[in-house]
C-alpha cells in the first residue's frame, strides 16, 4: 500500500524504537505527529526529519499516563495533520524487579503507562478512524506479552494486557477497515534496554530499533484486505 501523504501519530517518538520509525515513515513520504514527554527530544527530530525528507512533521508534549494531558495533545496533532491514517501506540517504560521488591506504585506506573497510555490515545484517535472508516493502528507489545519471567510481573502484565486490548479492538473494528496490530520485539538496544540493565551483549548482532521500524513498515504496506494480527521479531544475538 502507498504511504506518502499518509499521516501518521507516533507516541514515545523522541528515542529508540519510536524515533527510528518515525524516520522510517518518513521516507516514505507520510506527514508525522510526533508525541513524547520531552520537547527538546521531538523539536530536533522534528527539525532533522521535515528538512531531509520534505515532509509535515508537528509535535506536542504529554505524559501518556495521564488522559487529561493526552486529550490536548493528541488533538492538537489531529487538527494540524487534518486526518490521522496512522496510529504507532509505542511509549513505554519499563523496569525489572522481583515482585516483593518492587513498590505498588513503580508497579502501578508501568501498567497506566504501557496499558493506559495506549488505551487514552486510542480513544481519542478511533471516532475519526471510524468515520473516515480506514485507519492503522500499530501496538508495540513484547515477548513480554506473550511469556511471563521472574522479574517482570508489572511489565509482563502490561504487556499481555496490551496483546488483549489490541485483539478485541481488532475484531471491534475490521469491519470498519481499520487495522489494529501488535508487534511483539524481543530485546532491542534502545535507552530502554540499557537503563533497564537487559543484556545488550554483542552489540553488532543486537537487534536495533531500525530493525523493528522496518517491520512496521512493512504491516502498514500490505494491502488493506490483509490484517496482521501480531508479528514477532527476534534478535539473533545468542547468549
Ligand atoms: N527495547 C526493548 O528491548 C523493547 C523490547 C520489546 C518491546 N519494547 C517496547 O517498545 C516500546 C519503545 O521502547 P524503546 O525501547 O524504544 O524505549 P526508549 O528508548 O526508552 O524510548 C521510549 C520513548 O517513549 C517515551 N515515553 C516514555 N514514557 C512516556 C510517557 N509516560 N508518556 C509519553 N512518552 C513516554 C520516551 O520519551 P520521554 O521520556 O521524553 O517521554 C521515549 O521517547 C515500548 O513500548 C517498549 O515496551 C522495547
Amino acid at each position: 500500500m502507498e504511504l506518502t501523504n499518509k499521516t501518521a501519530i507516533i507516541t514515545g517518538a523522541g528515542k529508540g524504537i519510536g524515533k527510528a520509525t518515525a524516520e522510517a515513515l518518513a521516507a516514505e513520504g507520510v506527514q508525522l505527529g510526533l508525541l513524547a514527554r520531552t520537547a527538546s527530544d521531538l523539536e530536533q527530530l522534528q527539525q532533522d526529519l521535515s528538512s531531509r525528507y520534505g515532509v509535515k512533521v508537528f509535535t506536542a508534549t504529554a505524559d501518556v499516563a495521564n488522559s487529561t494531558e493526552v486529550r490536548a495533545a493528541v488533538s492538537s496533532l489531529a487538527s494540524s495533520l487534518g486526518r490521522v491514517d496512522i496510529l504507532i501506540n509505542n511509549a513505554g517504560t519499563g523496569a525489572f524487579a522481583k515482585m516483593v521488591d518492587m513498590d505498588p506504585e513503580q508497579w502501578e506506573q508501568i501498567i497506566r503507562v504501557n496499558l493506559m497510555g495506549a488505551y487514552y490515545v486510542t480513544h481519542e484517535l478511533l471516532p475519526g478512524m471510524l468515520e473516515q472508516q480506514s485507519g492503522d493502528i500499530v501496538n508495540i507489545a513484547s515477548t513480554a506479552g506473550e511469556r511471563g519471567f521472574a522479574t517482570g510481573s508489572a511489565y509482563c502484565a502490561s504487556k499481555f494486557a496490551l496483546l488483549g486490548m489490541t485483539e478485541a479492538l481488532m475484531q471491534e473494528v475490521r469491519k470498519s477497515n481499520i487495522r489494529v496490530t501488535a508487534l511483539t520485539p524481543s530485546t532491542v538496544n534502545t535507552p530502554l534496554a540499557v537503563n533497564a540493565g537487559l543484556p545488550i551483549g554483542d552489540e553488532d548482532r543486537m537487534m536495533q530499533a531500525e530493525d523493528v521500524a522496518q517491520l512496521v513498515l512493512a504491516g502498514l504496506k500490505l494491502p488493506s484486505r490483509v490484517v496482521l494480527k501480531s508479528a514477532g521479531i527476534w534478535t539473533n544475538n545468542p547468549q
